[in-house]
């Protein structure tokens, strides 16, 4: 018989971080590229603004800056973390990874370095395989991150893809749990649809930029979104009664409104970040939890359903607890 690793109850979310690039594009500047409007954008999107990362910046200065910031909130050492998971559909350069470019700005000395390419549900993916490692006993501390540099794989002569994308990072550390009762991340409800494999795109074809069916999207979010995130829910041993914060990827207001609808959520808070920051793909979901959490928005110790969808066709959900807040 091999021998099994200790095994822990589980792992829970200890700090929050984010990154944005300076740069904001606005609806307006927009209008002076491609044939659109302030208006269209926001009614079909949400969308006011966003930010773009300048040419040097890239998805591991971004995740680098988010993990930072996560690990600092988690009142860690970048050493004391062993796990870097970093989730992204928008990297140029392969090897080292961008959890490997990471650790070395990081100066960190040994971290396990995991990329996930999930796209737009890859950060929920992440926090899938952190927990697991955790609850493994491999690792006891984690970072996942979502580092997402769009504006790379962007066609900016394309105004039904440009006035949506936009760059960004946010990072939660992810620690061992001491008892079952300190368990703050729950089951993961994850899967693909690969009837709609082809319903978003970056390939040769498309000349390695973005390209999607948006109104696929839409009807599969509107018809399959809810049950994944009730049974996510169910999967956590909670009721839609006990969520308190509800954060889906950032795509497009007129998905996130609807399904809250759907959810019974409207009353709570529903992180709705997309309008000052665009669709940042795997950075979403981390990117507006952590500017909320840290704008003093969404309350400690409160369950928190994840959801996340697109490119593969890929989705994962799952309830997580907000950290303690430090005194
Ligand atoms: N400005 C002005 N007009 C535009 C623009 C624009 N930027 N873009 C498209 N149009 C036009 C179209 O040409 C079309 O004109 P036509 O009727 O004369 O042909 C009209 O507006 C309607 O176009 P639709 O594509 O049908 O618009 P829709 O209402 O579906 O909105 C959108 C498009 C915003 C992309 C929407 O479908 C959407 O958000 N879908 C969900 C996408 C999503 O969630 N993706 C997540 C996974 S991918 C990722 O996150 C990276």
């Amino acid at each position: 018989m091999l021998k099994a690793q200790r095994a822990v109850a589980g792992s829970r979310i200890t700090g929050l971080g984010h990154y944005q690039p300076e740069r904001v594009l606005t609806n307006a500047e927009l209008a002076t590229m491609v044939d659109t409007s302030d208006e269209w954008i926001r009614t079909r999107t949400g969308i006011i603004e966003r930010h773009i990362a300048r040419e040097d910046e890239s998805v591991a200065d971004m995740a680098t800056a988010a993990a930072r910031a996560a690990i600092a909130d988690a009142g860690l050492e970048p050493d004391q973390v062993e796990l870097i998971v970093v989730a992204s559909t928008s990297v140029m350069d392969h090897s080292p990874n961008v959890a490997g470019r990471v650790a070395a700005a990081l100066e960190m000395t040994s971290p396990v370095i995991i990329d996930v390419n999930t796209a737009c549900s890859g950060f929920e993916h992440g926090i899938a395989l952190a927990d697991a490692a955790i609850r493994a006993g491999q690792v006891e501390r984690a970072v996942v991150i979502g580092s997402e540099k769009l504006s790379a794989i962007t066609d900016w002569t394309d105004r039904t893809t440009c006035v949506l994308t936009a760059d960004g990072a946010g990072a939660f550390v992810l620690e061992a749990a001491a008892t079952e009762a300190e368990i703050g991340v729950g089951p993961t409800v994850w899967g693909s649809e690969p009837t709609m494999s082809r319903a978003v795109i970056v390939e040769d074809e498309t000349g390695n930029k973005f390209s999607q069916d948006g109104r696929m999207i839409l009807r599969w979010a509107m018809s399959k979104a809810s049950g994944i995130t009730r049974a996510a829910v169910e999967e956590a041993g909670l009721s839609m009664d006990d969520i308190q914060v509800f954060v889906p990827h950032q795509a497009n207001l007129r998905i996130i409104e609807p399904l809250a609808e759907q959810l019974g959520l409207t009353d709570r808070t529903v992180v709705t970040d997309v309008q000052v920051s665009g669709n940042t793909s795997a950075a979403s979901i981390p990117l507006g939890l952590s500017k909320w959490w840290h704008e003093g928005r969404i309350p400690a110790n409160a369950p928190t359903l994840l959801f996340g969808f697109g490119g593969g066709f890929a989705y994962a959900s799952q309830v997580v607890l907000t950290p303690n807040r430090k005194p």
